[in-house]
């Protein structure tokens, strides 16, 4: 019997090891942006539980609280349609998420769309930046075409990140409290 080769995009570690990197802060902090792993549940639910209600309104646009499963779904990445980057500090006992930037890839192939947020006492200290730009890297790595994402159009923070790594801008035809944001890659 032939045993079928294993599909190129699928192996996890490995190809998740790829977007291991250290970056140090402007006040000395290290940062660590890696790929988020199974084992990161607790991590994770640290990380959200720890997040104002107003960052997470900004990312979900919603004030939902986390539906069951989603935890799991969220720390369970398939690098085949998605990249899922943490940025951390601390060490192996004591880690910490401060920020988390994902994308998905849409049905067609060519797309991903992407979320980030950075936790409260991190923002605008550079993280946002690093993280963005990263997933950005990953997306151009993927060959995929083109990066986009939504946002609240009072969301002044996201707007000029978004700006600085190149995305155009534009109120959404559907709802005009939100902008859509895209970039070329
Ligand atoms: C938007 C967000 C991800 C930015 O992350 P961050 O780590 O604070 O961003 P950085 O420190 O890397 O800032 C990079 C640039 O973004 C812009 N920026 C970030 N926060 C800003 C704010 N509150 N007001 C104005 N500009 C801001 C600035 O241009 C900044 O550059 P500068 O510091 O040289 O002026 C963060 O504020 C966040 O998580 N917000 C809540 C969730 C959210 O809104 N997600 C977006 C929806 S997908």
């Amino acid at each position: 019997m032939t045993v079928p080769p294993k599909r190129a995009d699928t192996p996890r570690t490995p190809h998740a090891s790829r977007y291991a990197r250290t970056w140090r802060a402007a006040d000395g902090t290290q940062l660590c942006i890696r790929a988020i792993r199974r084992g990161d549940i607790a991590l994770e639910a640290r990380f959200l539980s720890g997040l104002s209600r107003e960052a997470l309104y900004q990312r979900v646009l919603s004030s939902r609280g986390l539906l069951p499963g989603e935890l799991k779904r969220l720390t369970r990445i398939d690098f085949a349609r998605e990249v899922a980057l943490v940025g951390t500090v601390g060490g192996p006992s004591d880690e910490q998420a401060i920020g988390v930037a994902r994308y998905v890839v849409s049905d067609s192939g060519a797309e991903c769309e992407f979320a980030i947020i950075v936790a409260d006492a991190w923002q605008r200290r550079g993280a946002g930046r690093q993280l963005l730009g990263d997933l950005i890297a990953a997306a151009r790595g993927a060959g995929l075409r083109r990066l986009v994402g939504s946002t609240l159009a009072t969301n002044e923070g996201m707007k000029s990140l978004a700006r600085k790594l190149g995305f155009s801008l534009q109120p959404d035809p559907r709802d005009g409290t939100v902008t859509l944001m895209a970039l070329e890659l």
